[in-house]
Parts: C-alpha cells; sequence; structure tokens
C-alpha cells in the first residue's frame, strides 16, 4: 500500500529518500526548473545548470536525471525530469513527465513530487501520470517484486484548498480502478473466460453502490440476442451480459455505457493469421473501460444515472462456431448477414446497444476494441470518434480536460445505404468486404442500433493496448484508455 498526500512545503526542505523535480526551456533551448524545482535550483545557487549539464540532461520530454543530493537539499536523492518547451506547458506533458518519474525510482520508500502543480488540474496531472507509470503486471510472475514505495508527498502551494484536495483524491481513485482495467486486459485469456471476467465484475461491485446483474446465455436466448450468441457459438465457454447501475436519489440526467468484452478473437472461422491473433486477449479492453469508469462515477457520487451494458463473448473456432453466410436475428428485431465472423465486435455490441437505446438514455457512450483499419489510419496513440455532431463535441471537450486523444472520423451516407442494402439475404450486412474505410463500415453499423439516441463510438484498438514499451505514463500492455474520459462526460454532464 502506497498513500498519498498533500503538503505545502518547499521541495528543498522535504526529508523524502528521493525529491522529484521537473525542468523545462526556455526560448533559447536552455534548461529552465519549473514548479518546486526552483527553490531546489536557488539552493544549489550556480552549481545547479552544470550538474544538469554534467548528466547530459537538456530539459526535453522524456529524459530524467538522476542528481546526488548534497547539503542543498534534505531529501537523499534527487530525480530531474524534462518538460520541454516552457510556454507549451500543459497539465497533459505534466502526467507525461509524472509517468516517467514513477518509472525511473529505484528502490525507495518515500518521495516527493514537486513538479509543477499550483492548480487543482496540475495535482491531478501529477498524481494521476505518478500513479499511472508506477503500473506493473504481475499476477502471474511466480516471484513477483516487493515494492517499497510506502509513501508519495505531492507538494503544492494549494495544498490546502479544497479542489486541490479534491483532485488528488480523484486521481488515486482512477488509479485504482485504471490498474484494475488493466490487470483484466493484461490477464491471460485462459484465466478470464466470459462468464470468468463476469464474476469478476461482480466481484469489483461488491460493498459500493454499483448494481450488478448478470444476463445469462440462457436468458440472453430468451430476449433473443442473437448477436451475442452468434459470436458466442464457436466457443466452449458460453457468452453473457452484465448490466451495472448506478442510480443517484435525484439525477441529474442519465448516460448509458457500452463497452466490447470479447475475452479473446481468433477471428472464429474468418481466422486472424497468428501474428494479429497474439494480442486479443485486450479484446474486451472497451468493457473493462466501462466497468471502471461506472465505479468512478460511483464512488464520486455524481448526481447523473449511469447504466453499463457489458456484453462478453469468446470469438472461437469449432464445429459449433458462427459461419460466413449465416444469418442472425438480433435483438432489435432486424436481421444480420454475417460475411466475416472476425467483425464479431459489432455483432456483440449492436444487442447491447439496442438494450441501452431502449431504455432511453439521454446519451449512449460505447467503447471498443473495434478495427485494426483504425489503428492503421490514426497510429496507436489516438482512438477514432464517430457520432452525431453534438454528442462527438461533447467528447473533444472532456478529452480536452482528460488529455485522452481522439479523432473524429466520418460515417459517409454511402456506407450507411451499404449496411442497409447489399444483403441479399437479411436486413443488414455485417461487413463489407471492400477494404476501404473500415473502420467507418463498422461505425456504421452500430449506428443501425441506437434508435435515434444520441451517441458516440470510441474505436480503441489503437490506445487500448501498448505492444511497445513504456513511454510517458502509460505501460506496456494494457493501457486503461477511455476511463477518464468517460468519468469527465459524466462529471461534465452533472454539472451544467
Ligand atoms: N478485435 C479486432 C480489432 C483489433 C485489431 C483490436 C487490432 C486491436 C488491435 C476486431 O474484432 C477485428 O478483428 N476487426 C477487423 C475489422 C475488419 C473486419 C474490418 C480487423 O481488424 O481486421
Ligand atoms: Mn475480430
Ligand atoms: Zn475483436
Amino acid at each position: 500500500m502506497t498513500t498519498y498526500t498533500l503538503r505545502k512545503a518547499a521541495a528543498d526542505r522535504v526529508r523524502t529518500d528521493l525529491v522529484v523535480i521537473g525542468v523545462g526551456t526556455d526560448k533559447k533551448g536552455a534548461a529552465v526548473p519549473l514548479g518546486g524545482a526552483e527553490a531546489v535550483a536557488a539552493a544549489y545557487g550556480r552549481g545547479f545548470a552544470p550538474l544538469l549539464a554534467a548528466a547530459g540532461f537538456t530539459g526535453a520530454p522524456g529524459e530524467t536525471a538522476r542528481v546526488p543530493a548534497g547539503d542543498q537539499v534534505n531529501a537523499g536523492q534527487l530525480l530531474v525530469v524534462g518538460l520541454g518547451d516552457r510556454d507549451a506547458l500543459t497539465p497533459e506533458k505534466v502526467r507525461r513527465a509524472a509517468g516517467v518519474a514513477s518509472r525511473s525510482l529505484g528502490n525507495v520508500a518515500s518521495v516527493a513530487l514537486a513538479l509543477p502543480a499550483d492548480d487543482a488540474d496540475h495535482v491531478r496531472a501529477v498524481a494521476e501520470g505518478f500513479l499511472s507509470g508506477l503500473y506493473r503486471f504481475e499476477a502471474f510472475k511466480s516471484k513477483p517484486r516487493k515494492v517499497s514505495l510506502a509513501d508519495v508527498v505531492v507538494l503544492s502551494y494549494g495544498a490546502r484548498r479544497s479542489d486541490v484536495v479534491a483532485a488528488l483524491d480523484h486521481a488515486v481513485l482512477l488509479g485504482d480502478l485504471t490498474a484494475k482495467a488493466r490487470d483484466w486486459v493484461n490477464t491471460p485469456p485462459n484465466a478470464l473466460v466470459p462468464t470468468k471476467f463476469a464474476a469478476e465484475i461482480q466481484k469489483l461491485t461488491k460493498g459500493t453502490q454499483v448494481g450488478y446483474e448478470l444476463v445469462t446465455a440462457a436468458q440472453l436466448k430468451k430476449l433473443g440476442c442473437g448477436g451475442i450468441l452468434g459470436v458466442g457459438l464457436g466457443s466452449a465457454n458460453p457468452p453473457c451480459l452484465v448490466k451495472l447501475t448506478w442510480a443517484p436519489a435525484e439525477p441529474r440526467g442519465s448516460v448509458a455505457l457500452v463497452g466490447k468484452g470479447i475475452t479473446f478473437d481468433s477471428g472464429g472461422l474468418t481466422i486472424k493469421p497468428g501474428g494479429s491473433m497474439s494480442a486479443m486477449k485486450s479484446d474486451m479492453a472497451g468493457a473493462a473501460a466501462v466497468v471502471a469508469a461506472i465505479h468512478a462515477v460511483a464512488a464520486l457520487e455524481l448526481p447523473v444515472a449511469v447504466t453499463a451494458y457489458v456484453p462478453i463473448a469468446e470469438n472461437m473456432v469449432s464445429g459449433t462456431s458462427m459461419r460466413p453466410g449465416d444469418v442472425l436475428s438480433m435483438y432489435s428485431g432486424k436481421t444480420v448477414e454475417v460475411t466475416n465472423t472476425d467483425a464479431e465486435g459489432r455483432l456483440i455490441l449492436a444487442d447491447a446497444l439496442t438494450m441501452a437505446a431502449r431504455e432511453a438514455p439521454e446519451v449512449i457512450f460505447e467503447i471498443s476494441t473495434l478495427t485494426g483499419p483504425c489503428v492503421v489510419a490514426l497510429g496507436d496513440r489516438i482512438a477514432g470518434l464517430f457520432g452525431d455532431d453534438e454528442t462527438v463535441a461533447e467528447v473533444e471537450r472532456a478529452a480536452g480536460v482528460t488529455g485522452e486523444l481522439f479523432w473524429h472520423l466520418p460515417i459517409p451516407p454511402e456506407q450507411r445505404t451499404s449496411v442497409r442494402t447489399e444483403s441479399k439475404v437479411a436486413d443488414l450486412l455485417q461487413h463489407n468486404w471492400v477494404r476501404w474505410g473500415s473502420a467507418l463500415y463498422a461505425a456504421a453499423f452500430l449506428e443501425q442500433f441506437v434508435e435515434d439516441v444520441p451517441w458516440a463510438h470510441f474505436d480503441i484498438a489503437g490506445p487500448s493496448y501498448n505492444t511497445g514499451g513504456p513511454w510517458g505514463h502509460v505501460p506496456s500492455g494494457g493501457t486503461g484508455f477511455g476511463i477518464s474520459t468517460l468519468v469527465e462526460l459524466v462529471a461534465a454532464r452533472a454539472n451544467r
């Protein structure tokens, strides 16, 4: 257990094992101490700049330098992190620098963070980034490392202000829930089959104000959820749907969240090549994000009613698998011709979206690892964003606060037409084998199931899972992408 506290103290005076300071660059490219670093630089006097120069430290983002602390400061060690251009400093840059710092701590028991943290937004960024960078997944290692870090002190002049205190609490809450979501994403697929995932979600709701309801495969059959059942056909592990509710006493609005929960995506009979299949345990990252988000909303007691719909299935190959050419009868009442069993996400989401829409929420936010083509278009740090213009603008505003990156993509009318008219046997065509713009086609398909409720779809196939090394505050593996923006979306609705 690591405890987080706020303190209004000068960075050169704190007596922790290590103190983290931030150094940026000025117009001429020279290194300049920022935030709490100023007090440390003053304590070193003229010796400070040569110390950084000797370490080859310039102040660029991502850089670190470990400086042995002398009599000038009370802490045992100094860790300097780069913040980049001082005039372009944003909370997101501070968040990333704090993440770099927490990944470079070494074996210490207490840390003070003296990064730019004068207001609530920056305190939140410092704490979120630091917590995020600390994350490790070692549940399946026979010898997990010992965690020595016990105390983290965030230094801020606003330490006693109530909004700053709330910002730290918010960051710790989100850090814990993000870690939970990452754990699920990183858990091997043999250890998180659909009913196990549902049980894990139920476990998280224990002792909270979040309501849990399980819709079993047998119940899905009675309801006519052909999409979820069709995808689950090939697996020995039956599908299900989890519904979570946060129902405050006097809600100021209502939001539905929907997240894709494919515990493993082999592609089904339209099987994936080995390389594309290797990270497909992460195909439930959207589900993990909505579960984490609704728990944060409930813990913060935000006065907005939130319902989360989590369709869960395993997309496998067997003699009972769904075939290309099959026609599924969906919960909405429409029929769908399946042409690609690897476009399974939209099938389970369709049923969940209809379920959400029929309870008439004010808005639906749906988040899914939906398409590789979206990653081709936007890379692996930016999510695709689709929906009606107003809801898209709302998401862009929230993302501006959280620092998560989204890019608005269109749903072209001709793809909408293709979904509706190009199946010769069913009402809707699941997938069009024309290769171009496949992420857009997927969104056009989903749109058929939202029944005129305002909505946005986040395609997080790229940013949900980091196949490379850690960067900024983002670890390898599951990232928890989308959680903070979903919570911010609900918080913004509570305040309007
Ligand atoms: N789960 C995949 C999408 C995915 C790809 C997530 C890469 C994360 C990383 C999804 O079910 C899928 O297979 N999509 C197809 C879309 C295609 C049929 C338009 C794909 O990516 O090939
Ligand atoms: Mn697939
Ligand atoms: Zn998938």
